[in-house]
């Protein structure tokens, strides 16, 4: 039995919108994936671009590592606004005890009977107040979550944006090192994805870090997607500390020059 043509159609038709959302400044290509879970909910993820190209994050690495920030990994179904790429199909099969199937050309699937797709799961925190310490805590449970197969060094990131959501982010690997994501950048493509505000405050958490500091390519990031946050770093039994977006990267490339698209 193959699923309904009617639910395959539809899961393009959310992963095209998903794609509306991208930040493809630089290429103004547009990519939206979607993932179906078992009970209908859907996660999206769209393309977001970096200056610096590579770090660039693929639509469906947005909606993967948005699936684990929110610990639904119940996926029935995965599609993207085009045909799959070698790499994606390839990120796919790489994924432990998941037998994919592909009924479209857009489309993979892990059961033939899918849940008709209902509505969006927006993945949102409670507001956690304006206690950096509570902040810190809250990165620190959000990385309960984190994905660390390779590295066992699990990072949490929640984000207030300047419109009052809160959101989550965790690191999320893959044996492709190149795919891994971490916390920082995973929760900054999410606010992309939900059309969510920039954001106003970055907490990262690391329990085995106490000193821990964003890496160079979350900074790349943080500089070009929440350029006026505050981001505090919590450092376990001590009070967390801050640094503005501005400082973390002095000097840093913009890419001013290649913006080509309009957003
Ligand atoms: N990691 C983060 O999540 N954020 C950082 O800023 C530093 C590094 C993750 C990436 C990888 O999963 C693991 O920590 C080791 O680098």
């Amino acid at each position: 039995m193959t699923p309904t043509p009617s639910i395959l159609e539809l899961l393009d038709h959310l992963a095209h919108q998903s794609a509306k959302r991208s930040y493809a400044p630089y290429s103004g290509r547009q990519e939206g994936a979607v993932l179906l879970l078992e009970d209908g909910a859907v996660i999206h993820g769209c393309r977001v671009e970096n200056a610096s190209f590579q770090l660039t994050i693929g639509a469906l690495d947005n909606a993967w590592s948005t699936a684990h920030a929110v610990g639904r990994m119940d996926v029935a179904a995965v599609a993207f606004s085009g045909p799959w790429s070698e790499s994606d199909k390839a990120f796919l099969h790489g994924l432990p005890h998941l037998d994919w199937a592909f009924p479209a050309a857009s489309v993979a699937v892990v059961s033939d009977d899918l849940p008709e797709p209902a509505e969006s799961l927006q993945p949102l925190l409670p507001d956690w107040g304006d206690d950096p310490v509570l902040g810190a805590q809250a990165a620190r449970s959000a990385a309960d979550l984190a994905w660390v197969p390779e590295s066992d060094f699990p990072v949490g990131t929640v984000v207030r944006t300047r419109g009052g959501h809160h959101v989550p982010g965790v690191n999320v690997e893959h044996p492709d090192w190149h795919r891994v994501l971490c916390a920082e950048r995973n929760a900054l493509s999410t606010l992309v994805a939900y059309g969510y505000e920039s954001a106003s405050e970055i907490h990262v958490s690391c329990i085995k870090d106490p000193g821990g500091s964003p890496c160079g390519a979350c900074r790349q990031v943080i500089v070009e997607l929440a350029p006026r946050a505050t981001v505090w770093m919590d450092r376990i039994d001590q009070p967390p500390v801050s640094m503005q977006s501005s400082e973390l990267l002095p000097g840093s490339f913009t890419g001013a020059t290649l913006r080509k698209h309009t957003l």
